[in-house]
């Protein structure tokens, strides 16, 4: 019935729903698994075709209440979907913590009738649907209705299949034996929903419900409930509800039956309470459920406009102030316009530019273990984001183990951010994405809006490089301060190595480094009318040991006056003067612990590649 009502839901609001007993491989954008253990082969099946699917699996009594304390392969369910669902509220206290962010409660709905298959006025009819199954505790019902006294007018009726003869059997002997009692057998669903709305009362005995549906159904045709004191139904009609009785006691049951039959403002409680309780089971509220839930998984990314994204104003303040400066300098961050952040990724699939290669090595040896750290699907912080390529052998990691996680990418190129989040964001509808469009200390100003914990923040690519090393240390400090127990950061630190490799890197053959730099001239001279001869500036980077730091210069080779036009501004170049425009910071060994420890940081991973050329180094709280 679940199955069917969604399939309808889904299908009214746009979608193509196929129902299946197994999931046999078919292509689909979403699958939503009833039951987590009886679906495991299906759900396994399903993730093997690739991470970050949306797999939606929905628990029932049995699943929450039994498999998944005591079934590993239920528990590997909860582990690897998108997220779960649960059918009353209460249903999320049974999980386990690590799996709770992804649950979802949407409680079943149910329309009325348009006619009512009354009792007779002298009868005071009890219903009872459900299969008979033995965790339903099927015969309770029949066994209190003959503890009645002989005047009450209480007769059960009761629904359902008998799913072994035995059961059946049974059920046609009380049936014969006990004249307030009769089994109907499975009879069509019209013909059940329309007896429930004659009846005075439904009657649930069950030991054990993820939320019954017949309970929503009841309230739909405004039909009191009296039920066992079980979470499925303290989920759906309260905790201070009137009509329970504990689960399995015969006396008790029979003791409220009476009551509602003979005690008006009692029965009146009963029917009061379930009517306020309708609106829960309005198929608009279980259908903008859906909707919501669908919209988390295929729903755009979300876009965070920070402080510190780079703007014309700060633009035109960095480069009066640089410009005026002895030497002069600009800051790095005014390479990255379109043009730049395109012209640095052909810069990363250059030869001689060995740290894309280098990183995506260790990525690709230890982003297995690095999902493995982290009890559930972390938030992935990343810093300097750009197009993600790298990121996603860490992510798909992530994926695969933990079945859903959260991504915050921060850059301070806007386009690049947009386009990397979408692509993500389609690639895995599992990985919910809020992209940061800013710099490093909107990361932190932002800290407490990104999704909770535990968190990993990923620094890839040496982009730590482009800071001072005090810089870089009070930058980790400062992030350290953000970081609850649990939390990673995963630092790419390019390490010091031999002179002639490290220049190569900077000065590539093809000129795609030089052009690079040049761009920041290019740029000045579009969006602040600067007149600089570009011609009369060369790229030059050079390896400076003293400092352990690649710079990077755009040097004057002739002397010119360049009019920036947009600050009323006249600067004067003389040959041989230069702009100073990167630093690229170059660590050892040694100096990547001291930094750690410096930045109040322990260092539990360093992972290099096999030539040694970059380390992944993996730092917490110790
Ligand atoms: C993006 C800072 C890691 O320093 O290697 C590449 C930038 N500059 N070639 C680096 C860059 C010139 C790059 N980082």
């Amino acid at each position: 019935m679940t199955a069917l009502r969604w399939a309808k839901i889904l299908r009214s609001l746009g979608h193509r729903v196929t129902l299946r007993e197994e999931y046999g491989g078919e292509t689909c954008d979403l699958l939503i698994a009833l039951h987590a253990r009886r679906s495991q082969p299906s759900i396994l099946r399903f993730r093997e075709a690739g991470p970050g699917g949306a797999l939606v699996v929905a628990l029932t009594g049995t699943d929450l209440y039994q498999d998944i304390h005591e079934s590993n392969e239920a528990r590997r369910s909860l582990a690897l979907a998108s997220r779960l669902v649960v059918l009353t509220p209460l249903g999320v206290s049974e999980l386990p913590m690590s799996e709770r962010h992804k649950v979802r409660a949407i409680v079943q709905s149910a329309g009325r009738p348009a006619r009512a298959r009354a009792a007779p006025a002298s009868a005071f009819r009890a219903c009872v649907v459900g299969h008979l199954r033995a965790v339903k505790d099927p015969f309770r019902t029949a066994k209190a209705t003959r503890l009645l006294s002989r005047t009450s007018r209480v007769v059960a009726w009761h629904f359902g299949a008998a799913l072994d003869p035995g059961m059946g059997a049974k059920a046609q002997e009380e049936s014969s034996q006990n004249p307030r009692y009769s089994w109907l057998g499975e009879r069509p669903r019209q013909e059940v929903l329309e007896s429930l709305l004659g009846s005075h009362l439904l009657v649930l005995t069950s030991f054990m419900e993820g939320g019954a549906n017949v309970v929503s159904e009841a309230l739909a045709c405004g039909v009191p409930v009296i039920s066992s004191r079980i979470p499925g139904s303290i989920g759906i009609l309260g905790e201070d509800y009137p009509g329970y009785f504990p689960a399995g006691d015969t006396e008790a049951l029979a003791e409220l039956l009476g009551r509602a039959e003979e005690q008006a403002d009692f029965y009146a409680a009963l029917a009061n309470a379930c009517n306020a309780l309708a609106p829960l089971v309005d198929p608009t509220r279980e259908r903008e459920s859906w909707r919501e839930l669908l919209e988390e998984l295929f729903g755009p990314a979300t876009l965070v406009q920070g402080r510190g994204r780079s703007d014309h104003d700060a633009l035109r303040k960095d480069v009066r102030h640089g410009l005026l400066a002895t030497p002069k300098r600009l800051p790095f961050r005014w390479f990255y316009d379109e043009e730049g952040s395109r012209l640095f990724d052909e810069i990363c699939t250059l030869p001689e530019y060995y740290l894309p290669r280098a990183e995506r090595e260790i990525l690709e040896a230890h982003a297995d273990e690095l999902a493995g750290v982290f009890p559930s699907g972390p938030t992935v912080v990343e810093l300097g984001s750009g197009t993600a390529v790298k990121t996603r052998i860490v992510l798909e990691a992530i994926l695969r183990r933990h079945g859903s996680a959260h991504y915050v990418p921060v850059d301070i190129a806007g386009s690049v951010l947009v386009e990397s989040s979408r692509s993500l964001r389609s690639a895995y509808p599992s990985l919910g994405v809020t992209a940061l469009h800013g710099d490093y200390d909107d990361a932190l100003a932002e800290w407490s809006h990104f999704p909770g914990a535990p968190r990993l923040v990923l620094w890839l690519g040496s982009n730590i490089g482009n800071f001072e090393r005090e810089e870089a240390t009070d930058f980790l400090g400062k992030l350290r301060e953000r970081l609850k127990p649990g939390d990673r950061v995963l630092v790419g630190i390019d390490l010091i190595k031999d002179r002639a490799v490290l220049e190569a890197a900077y000065n590539d053959s093809r000129g795609v480094t030089a052009r690079f730099n040049k761009n920041m001239i290019v740029r000045m001279m579009r969006e602040l009318g600067a007149e600089f001869d570009l011609s009369g500036f060369s790229h030059r980077a050079f390896f400076n040991e003293a400092t352990g730091c690649i710079e990077m210069h755009l040097l004057c080779d002739r002397p010119q006056r360049v009019d920036v036009r947009a600050l009323g501004l006249q600067v004067d170049f003389s040959a041989g003067e230069s702009i100073h425009t990167e630093s690229s910071h170059k660590y050892s060994r040694e100096e990547i612990e001291a930094l750690a420890t410096s930045a109040g940081l322990a260092v539990e991973h360093v992972w290099t590649d096999r030539e040694g050329l970059l380390a992944d180094v993996v730092m917490g709280l110790g």
